[in-house]
């Protein structure tokens, strides 16, 4: 009755047509998950407390865990994941976008297993066709030059890695990379780093800059169809077609970085295809392409980070062909290994010859396990079409994502390609002020005890993120879209 009575006090036909709308679609029922063969062990390990108090006492304190009550995951099988107690949820996260091909696939364990037979480690300072092998399969994934490959274990190697490269191949040391950008925490790779939360007051990035982000939701300027994703932002403009103004005030803040703060010459510009940590952060299209050109005409290499864009997961192998650019590098790690501990660098030989004058070594570079793991990926990638998958389901989702934008005024921007989504929550559409976290936190803990796991990023953690193993179902993106509906909808202001 109440309810009621509030929508007759209304004179806002707008807002009444919301509430009336969301009074009679109210979803009362709890959703299902869909069914699945798979039947997990039994939990047997030590109690919940027990593993709790170790994590306060024994593991770092700056680590920190998700959720009120942090879930305890016992086993993983594909998109879904079982706590101590047997209950299971859809993991919509993948261990931060890592679980590409699905958790524990059997294809892919086995060649970890099989391999753990034969040989567990050696170094890359033997032949071992492991790694020779993999390193051509995955080379041959990359277009032009892209053909040498360096093997190291974590998306911040490589991309310490790659920053060594680009100065020493270029005799420069300016590095550009995007405000809102994540590209790891290594005291080289941190400088990268557009997000405060992630930095210490030590000395950090020595010339590396960060340029104005070029988003189109949340920055200056954008517009009605600057994104290359099937939802756009919403905001007017009066770009006609082939047009984006908002791309060129974003491509003029990188001119004026280049000339106000920078020498002739500079190293590189690292950017992502499309923002992960930063909350799914997509860039007027041609942002790219025309950076790449400024960047080359500096002297300075391109530079891809595509530790999370990789492997299929926006519908393409590579997040930069979405942007028909030609990176002169290429960053990955997560997703490569499907979990295991394996990441590159890719480049062309005249830059990675630049390294040439000294040693670079990495013990577990290249080991035997990660490479037949890594192999496993790519074979499955290729068996189960999952690049296809992340594009038709992912376009789904999205789209089914974006009626919940229209229908409820806490969700401000749903954004994304293929299965790297984020819905970003704001208190309201006109000011775009980040949802208080407190409600936040209350949405996401409701999601979880629904059985739904998704991430949290953007600067003020106010992003979902949705970045799924790449072999979900149709029915997998409905469940997550209901248990998103109902907890937005319970902490929706009336
Ligand atoms: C885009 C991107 N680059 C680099 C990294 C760093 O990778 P790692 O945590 O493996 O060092 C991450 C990690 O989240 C990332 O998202």
């Amino acid at each position: 009755m109440d309810k009621i009575r509030q929508i007759l006090l209304r004179n806002q036909w707008n807002s009444t047509k919301i509430i009336i709308f969301r009074f009679y679609s109210n979803p009362t029922k709890i959703p299902t998950l869909p069914s699945v063969s798979f039947e997990p062990q039994p939990y047997k390990g030590p109690s919940y407390n027990d593993v709790l108090n170790s994590r306060n006492t024994n593991v770092s304190p700056f680590v920190r865990l998700l959720y009120k009550e942090p879930v305890m995951i016992n086993q993983g099988y594909m998109q879904y994941v079982w706590d101590h107690t047997g209950k299971r949820y859809l993991d919509m996260f993948g261990g931060i976008v890592t679980v590409s091909v699905g958790h524990c696939h059997p294809k892919v364990t086995k060649a970890a297993v099989d391999q753990m037979h034969k040989l567990w480690h050696l170094t890359n300072i033997y032949l071992h066709p492991e790694l020779h092998d993999y390193a051509k399969k995955l080379t041959d994934r990359l277009p032009g030059d892209l053909k040498v490959c360096y093997f190291c274990n974590s998306g911040s190697e490589a991309n310490d890695l790659a920053i060594q490269m680009a100065r020493l191949h270029t005799g420069a040391f300016d590095v550009i990379s995007l405000r809102n950008a994540y590209h790891g925490d290594t005291p080289y790779s941190v400088g990268l780093c557009g997000i405060g939360t992630w930095k210490h007051s030590f000395p950090h990035g020595f010339g590396i800059h960060q340029v104005m982000n070029p988003d189109p939701y949340r920055g200056i300027w954008g517009g009605s169809s600057c994104r290359d994703s099937p939802v756009q932002p919403d905001r007017k403009c009066s770009c006609g077609v082939n047009q984006c103004k908002a791309c060129d005030m974003y491509i003029a803040q990188l001119d004026e970085l280049l000339s106000y703060s920078l020498p002739k010459k500079i190293a590189g510009f690292f950017a992502e295809s499309i923002q992960g940590v930063g909350g799914t952060v997509q860039f007027p299209k041609n942002y790219l392409k025309k950076a790449y050109e400024i960047i080359r005409q500096h002297g300075g290499l391109c530079i891809s980070d595509e530790v999370q864009t990789g492997f299929g997961r926006t519908g393409k192998f590579w997040g930069f062909l979405n942007h028909e650019v030609l990176p002169d590098i290429v960053t990955v790690a997560k997703g490569i290994g499907n979990g295991f501990p394996l990441a590159a660098v890719i480049t062309r030989k005249d830059i990675a010859d630049s390294l040439n004058d000294a040693l670079v070594f990495n013990t577990y570079g290249g080991n035997p396990v990660a490479c037949a793991i890594g192999s496993a990926v790519l074979d499955v990638i290729d068996e189960e079409k999952l690049m296809e998958n992340c594009h038709h389901v992912g376009t789904y989702l999205l789209h089914s994502l974006s009626k919940l934008r229209r229908k409820y005024t806490i969700v401000g921007d749903v954004r994304g390609k293929g299965l790297m989504i984020g819905v970003e929550m704001v208190a309201d559409k006109e000011s775009k002020e980040p949802l208080p976290k407190p409600k936040m936190d209350a949405i996401f803990e409701y999601t979880k005890s629904m059985g739904l796991l998704v991430g949290r990023g953007g600067m003020s953690g106010n992003v979902f993120r949705i970045k799924p193993p790449m072999c979900i179902s149709r029915a997998d993106a409905d469940f997550c879209v209901s248990c998103l509906e109902k907890a937005i909808e319970k902490y929706s202001p009336l």
